[in-house]
């Protein structure tokens, strides 16, 4: 098996990541992809209800048929794609909220493990659920691109002042 070392700090891993489109085809070891799904298990959530499920998905059939969505046709050649799936019955109000907390979790260890990613929004609900089998009181709520980078996106790039997102005290 092969293995790979944890050596970012969180902050740098928030501020490299950048939305990966293009991948390689490298498997990803498996001792960073448990810690990838483990930073995803240990999320907060509402209660701590824990209102989640995680399809690891690597077939390359069930991979194709989770990239029909206009922004998701490189699902096809990342290695893993995750499907965040929320228990809309033991949560009903917090489950997306708590699927995504967890999924970028993951992201940020991916990141960290030198792995590229990208959320995916862009699927159809009965096609997703239809290819992973998701059953009845589950909902797909997004998914991850995960795999080495074929490219590596600029970090700098336009986001909002931080006087534009934040005031004190009140709202203004
Ligand atoms: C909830 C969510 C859904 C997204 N869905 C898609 C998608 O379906 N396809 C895609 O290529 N990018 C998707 N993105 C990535 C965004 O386009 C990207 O995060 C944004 O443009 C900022 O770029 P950055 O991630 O490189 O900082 C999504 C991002 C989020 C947070």
């Amino acid at each position: 098996m092969t293995t790979s070392v944890v050596t970012m700090e969180v902050l740098d891993a928030i501020k490299n990541r950048r939305s990966v489109r293009k991948y390689l085809p490298t498997p990803i070891p498996e001792d960073a992809l448990g810690r990838v799904i483990e930073a995803g298990r240990i999320a907060p959530s509402a209660n701590n209800r824990q209102p989640w499920h995680f399809v690891i998905v690597k077939d390359p059939e069930t991979r194709k048929a989770l990239s029909g969505g206009k922004w998701a046709s490189f699902l096809q050649d990342c290695p893993v794609v995750i499907v965040g799936c929320g228990d809309t019955k033991t949560s009903p109000e917090w489950y997306a909220v708590d699927v995504t907390i967890a999924l970028q979790n993951m992201v940020t260890q991916a990141t960290a493990e030198g792995l590229g990613t990208c959320w995916i929004g862009s699927f159809f609900e009965d096609k997703v659920k239809e290819a992973v089998g998701i059953p009845g009181g589950y909902a797909p709520v997004a998914m991850l691109a995960v795999g080495y980078p074929k490219e590596t996106p600029k970090v700098e790039r336009k986001t909002k002042k931080v006087e534009e997102v934040t005031s004190q005290d009140r709202f203004a």
